[in-house]
This record gives structure tokens, sequence and C-alpha cells, in this order.
């Protein structure tokens, strides 16, 4: 049978080093929040059940919290007196009875799902606690972890240890697993007769060993453990979610020329062959199919990016642009909230807005749908094969039927039926030698000037 799980994800965290109005688990990484980040590694390891420990922002925490297939119940950790008691904070939860407690910190986003395994793996293997380690070349400020003969003897908190203990480089990240059968008569028992005064939750160890128990500690990788606790340290996690999550794209065949310089958000899906180009910032929603081309400097958010499509450089997808297979976006167009047909061209210096852009349309340079009248937003319909001439004003509401030309210059405020000529600008008059007499008038005007001073 398989084994039951309650996570129990700490996020009642002291924020006051983030300077922020906002708890520190909400501030996001990848467009989203730290806490989501945690609960979806959470998700991954076929956990279905969370005890969320908050604190501050507790129902803005709990809703960022509660992603798709997770059942989450908030318990408020009102004093903070240490891990133990903040693992406490959910008794009601550990009571109700399973296999397996897990212990996460809403802090640590970029963990994954393999070390939870590997922690509920130990517990299946017989241990009581099985807590999550890391190598770390800077062990200063973490528990230090005490094994002999491959068993856990006890976590030293670096406040508490001895100097040889504080020599030794394998730490504890606070992440762990518990036999849920004990978990409470184990927790219960904490004391805080320590350096700190608090509730340590890394006493479990010794605890469960004194009663017959036995621990160990599996490893992970520092990066995935990284915690945050300043502005500073968010940019570092960042960095390491945005390197993990362009790696992951490239193994599955996107090109990314400089991947350095692209900025991804979590739900931003890309296909295969699609390629790249320098300094590209996707916000979320973004959906970018196979084959396209990204040039740089191109801003994309709720978006989707057809197959072979082209966009930039320099262009900008605002929510709601659609753009279909080969069509293309070029330098300094902004498309919102539109669908671009399949091999439409928005070429040169376009606002396109509220509009449906129908198949192998041509919009011209400085075309612009004026779709807002200081009020209300109104809909510009363009057929298929149609050609806007450069420079045009399309007034909406306005249709253009299909291969339709609209003339270079117009201002268009009337429907254009499909196959006609549209002209919204004044005729031209051509005066010949007028220039010569201009100018003549001119120079004089400045000789007489000069004449005078
Ligand atoms: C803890 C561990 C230490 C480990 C380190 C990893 C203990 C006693 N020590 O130390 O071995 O190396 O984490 O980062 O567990 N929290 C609450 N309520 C509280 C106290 C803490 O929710 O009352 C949360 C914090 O917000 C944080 C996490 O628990 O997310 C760890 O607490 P913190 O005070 O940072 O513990 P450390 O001293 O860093
Ligand atoms: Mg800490």
């Amino acid at each position: 049978m398989e084994r039951t799980c309650l996570a129990v994800v700490l996020a009642a965290g002291d924020s006051t080093r983030m300077k922020s109005s906002m708890s520190k688990v909400l501030h996001p990484v990848g467009r989203r929040p730290m806490i989501a980040h945690v609960m979806e590694a959470i998700a991954r390891a076929d956990i279905s059940t969370a005890a969320l420990v908050v604190g501050r922002d507790a129902d803005g925490v709990t809703a960022a919290a509660r992603i798709d297939g997770m059942k989450v119940d908030a318990y408020l950790q009102t004093e903070r007196l240490g891990t133990g008691h903040a693992v406490l904070a959910a008794r009601e939860a550990i009571a109700a009875g399973y296999d397996d407690i897990l212990i996460a910190y809403g802090d640590v986003p970029l963990i994954t799902e393999a070390p939870l395994r590997a922690a509920r793996q130990g517990l299946a293997d017989g241990n009581d606690v099985v807590v999550i380690g890391f190598h770390t070349e800077r062990p200063t400020g973490y528990g230090r972890l005490l094994v002999k003969d491959g068993e856990l003897i006890a976590i030293r908190e670096e406040k508490d240890a001895t100097d040889a203990e504080r020599r030794v480089n394998w730490c504890n990240s606070g992440l762990m697993a518990i036999n849920g059968r004990k978990a409470l008569d184990l927790l219960d028992r904490i004391g805080n007769d320590n350096a700190k005064g608090e509730y340590y939750l890394t006493d479990v160890v010794q605890i469960a060993r004194s009663l017959g128990g036995q621990a160990v500690a599996v490893d992970a990788s520092e990066t995935e453990l990284t915690g945050c606790n300043n502005r500073a340290e968010l940019a570092v996690i960042e960095r390491l979610w945005q390197e993990r999550r362009r790696h992951e794209l490239m193994i599955s065949g996107v090109t990314m020329i400089a991947p350095e310089t692209v900025f991804l958000a979590y739900d931003t899906v890309i296909g295969q062959d699609v390629v790249i180009e320098p300094n590209v910032f996707f916000g979320p929603g973004a959906v970018v199919e196979s084959g396209a081309v990204i040039h740089s400097f191109s801003h994309i958010e709720r978006s989707r990016i057809g197959a072979g499509a082209e966009i930039g450089p320099f262009a900008r997808l605002r929510p709601g642009a659609e753009l279909a297979a080969n069509s293309k976006v070029g330098n300094f167009c902004e498309v919102k909230n539109s669908k671009v047909g399949e091999g439409a061209k928005v070429n040169h210096l376009t606002y396109i807005g509220d509009a449906t852009i129908g198949a192998h349309a041509n919009i011209g340079a400085g075309t612009i749908t004026c779709n807002y009248d200081g009020v209300n937003k109104f809909e510009t319909h363009i057929g298929a094969g149609s050609f806007i001439g450069s420079n045009s004003s399309l007034v909406a509401p306005v249709s253009i039927g299909e291969n339709a030309y609209v003339a270079s210059g117009s201002v268009i405020t009337a429907d254009v039926p499909a196959e006609a000529l549209a002209l919204g600008r004044a005729r031209q008059e051509v005066k010949p030698g007028r220039a010569t007499v201009i100018r003549e008038r001119a120079l004089a005007m400045k000789a007489a000037k000069n004449a005078k001073e």
C-alpha cells in the first residue's frame, strides 16, 4: 500500500531582512511566489496534502500556496519560538495520522522532488527521522550533521557546537521527514534548553534515537537548498532558477544564443527548434511554438507565437497577442489582444490593439489601430490578403474587407469593402516653379535682416 504523507511547510518566516511590505515567501522567483515553487516540488513528489504554517500575510500566503491538486490547510504560528514550535502549530493536521511527515521551508524555493522522495524512502526503509543535508564550503550558520557509522547521531546548531563540530561541512538544510506515527510524540519532547532558548526541530534526531529509533541524512545539492533572507539572496535564487529553466529548455531543443540574457517565467512554454536571440524577456503566459524565431530585445507576456513565426527585434507582445503560423511582427511593433493571421506581416513601427488581421495581410510601417477613445475600447478587423499602406490610422470600430487596399497616410473612419481601395487623406496638388518663388522670398528676407544689423 502506498504510504500517506503530510507536508508541513514553514512559511511563518521572519521577513524583516527583506525590508518589504510583503511576506518573504510571496516574493516571486520566475514571476511566481516562492511558496508556490515549494508546493510544486512537493506535488511532484506525489504529496497532495499540506499544512502551511503561516504568520504574516496569512491569507495571501495561503492563496499562493494553493496550487492545483494540493489540499492546503493553514495554521497560524502566533509567536516565533523556534522551528520545533513552528511545526507543532500544525499539530491538528499531524494528529490526523500519516505514515510520513515531510517538513519543508517556504523560503527554499529551488528544492526539487528528488531529495523529498529520497527522504520519504528513508522512512520507508525503517528510519524515524531522515534529514536532507548538503555539503558546503561555507557551513557557518547552519546546523551540522554529526554522523557515525552511517547513522545520524545529532544535528548541532552553530551556537551550540564545539570547534571540532564546526569544522563539519555537511549541513542541515532544515528539510526533513519524520515517521508520522511517532511525530507528535517526538515533537512534544523538544525542549528549549539551548544557546538560543528556542524549540529546535533538529532535536528530534537525538530524541528519536534515545527512544530506540534510527536517523539518517540524505544528501542534496547546495544550490537547490539555497534559502532566501534578503533581496540580494532573492536575486541569487532568481539567477539559479533562470539558469536551471534555460538549461531544461535548451536540452529540450530550444536554441538560445546568449542564454544568460534570456529571462523566463515559471510557465513559459517554448517548442523545439525555436531560436531565441540575446536579450529577450518573457512575462507569464507565453507560448512559443516550434521553429519560431524571437529576435533580440523582445518582450512577451500572455501571448502565443505560432510555429515558424518571427518577432522582433524590439517587438512587444502584450496580453492576448496571438500570432498564427509563419506570421511576422517586426521592429518597434506592439501587439495587444489581437490575432495576427497566418503569414500576415506587421513589420515596422506599428500598434495593433483589439484587432484581427486575416491571413497574408500586409500592415505597412507606422500603421496604428486607434482602439481607444479615452473611455471605451473598440475593435478593428482587417481582412485576409489586404494591404494597409504605411502611416495609416484605422479608427475603430472599423473593418477592412478581404484583399482591400488602404492608401498610405490614410485616416480610415468608415468600413472598407472587400477588393476596394480607400483613400482617407488630402489629394496631392503640384504647383510648378512655386518652390523657387518661396526660396527666393526667404533669401531676400534674410538679406534685409542682415543689412539692418
Ligand atoms: C535552521 C536549522 C539549522 C539549519 C538551517 C537551514 C533549527 C533549530 N535549525 O536554523 O540546523 O541548518 O535552518 O537554513 O531548526 N521558522 C518559523 N517559525 C519559527 C522559527 C523558524 O516559521 O518560530 C521558519 C523560518 O521562517 C525559516 C525556517 O523556519 O523558514 C528556519 O528558521 P531559522 O530561524 O532561519 O533557523 P536557522 O537558525 O537558520
Ligand atoms: Mg535561517
